[in-house]
């Protein structure tokens, strides 16, 4: 028997309880990992809360989590280049708020030594969609580009991979994550009332692109009206307003998938030291319900990680 995090009723953080239940086999193409370190999502506190209903419908019990760190202790049929033993990290196919879970092989990668368990269980999602997204909006080098969000856990990773590919970032942010966002090389405004005149002050020569994390439509009002239109926008964290725009949202299934190049954008700059996600903060599997609150209160810098 293996223990995990899961809920049987939609709800606060209160529903998170431990389980146990059977240890995952992997099937074809698959692996199981040893957990050691979990990313915490805003998606998983939006799905326990019964908010993603019709775009994530889950059976219960359900464990949450999309990305972790481990170890290697199990192979399906058909898996190449990965082996029991491995280190590794990337997006799980079972729940990750647990000591094991299974994952596509496809979709993990080798850890480096130079990463923590922490700091590789953090990375997964914030780098393939920051990938994606880029690669969506067509962001050329010189160009200027507005993230909304810019100090989450995806904003932080978008800031990084657009500036090493010699994009101008803006991004917008409460004052506490300022000095972080100078630290990635953005160039940080405050977001709310008054943020097209703030952003038209630092980018006098236009923004070109817009990403917004923060699924807020005055993000996306302020976007088009500095672009001037809607081709360059892509929207990450709400699809209702994205829908009332007229903008792209991107949902990031299966079939959108960027993991393979994001991880090794994302390895190459670790390596060179242009690239880091700091950890907002690490609880244990068993505080789950904690991490979750902290997660759902937002103002991060950077990830919540659960450690196994
Ligand atoms: N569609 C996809 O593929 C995909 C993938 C990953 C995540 N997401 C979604 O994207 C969103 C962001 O994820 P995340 O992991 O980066 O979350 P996060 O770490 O919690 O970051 C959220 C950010 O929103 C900012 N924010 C709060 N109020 C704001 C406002 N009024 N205007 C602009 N920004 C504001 C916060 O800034 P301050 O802390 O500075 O206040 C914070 O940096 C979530 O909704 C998540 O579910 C979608």
């Amino acid at each position: 028997m293996t223990k995990s995090i899961a809920f049987t009723e939609y709800g606060s953080a209160d529903v998170l309880h431990v389980q146990e239940s059977e240890v995952p086999a992997p099937g074809p193409g698959q692996v199981r990992i040893a957990v050691r370190a979990a990313g915490v999502n805003p998606l998983d506190h939006k799905v326990r809360a019964g908010f993603m209903q019709d775009a994530f419908p889950v059976e219960f019990p359900h464990v949450p989590g999309a990305e972790a760190s481990g170890v290697i202790e199990a192979v399906g049929e058909g898996v190449e280049g990965l082996v029991v033993g491995d280190e590794v990290f990337g997006r799980t196919l079972s729940g990750a708020y647990a000591e094991q879970a299974v994952a596509d092989a496809s979709r993990l990668t080798l850890k480096p030594d130079t990463l923590s368990w922490e700091q590789a269980a953090a990375i997964p999602v914030a780098a393939e969609t920051s990938y994606r997204v880029l690669e969506l909006l067509g962001v050329r080098p010189g160009e200027t580009l507005l993230i909304h969000g810019a100090a989450g856990g995806v904003g932080t990773v978008a800031v990084q991979l657009a500036v090493a590919r010699g994009v101008k970032v803006i991004g917008t942010a409460s004052e506490g994550n300022h000095r972080h966002l100078r630290d990635l090389g953005a160039i940080p405004v405050l977001y709310g009332e008054g943020l097209v005149e703030r952003v038209r002050a630092v980018a006098p020569d236009g923004v070109d692109a817009a990403l917004d994390t923060s699924g807020r439509p005055e993000a996306l009002a302020a976007s088009i009206e500095l672009i001037g239109g809607t081709d360059r926008v892509v929207e990450i964290g709400n699809p209702g307003p994205a829908g009332e725009f007229g903008v792209r949202f991107s949902a990031g299934g299966p079939d959108e998938d960027r993991s393979e190049p994001a991880f090794t954008e994302v390895l190459a700059l670790v390596a060179s030291g242009r690239l880091s996600l700091p950890i907002h903060r690490a609880y244990p599997l068993t505080d789950a319900a904690q991490a979750q609150r902290a997660s759902e209160a937002g103002h991060l810098t950077g990830k919540i990680v659960l450690t196994v």
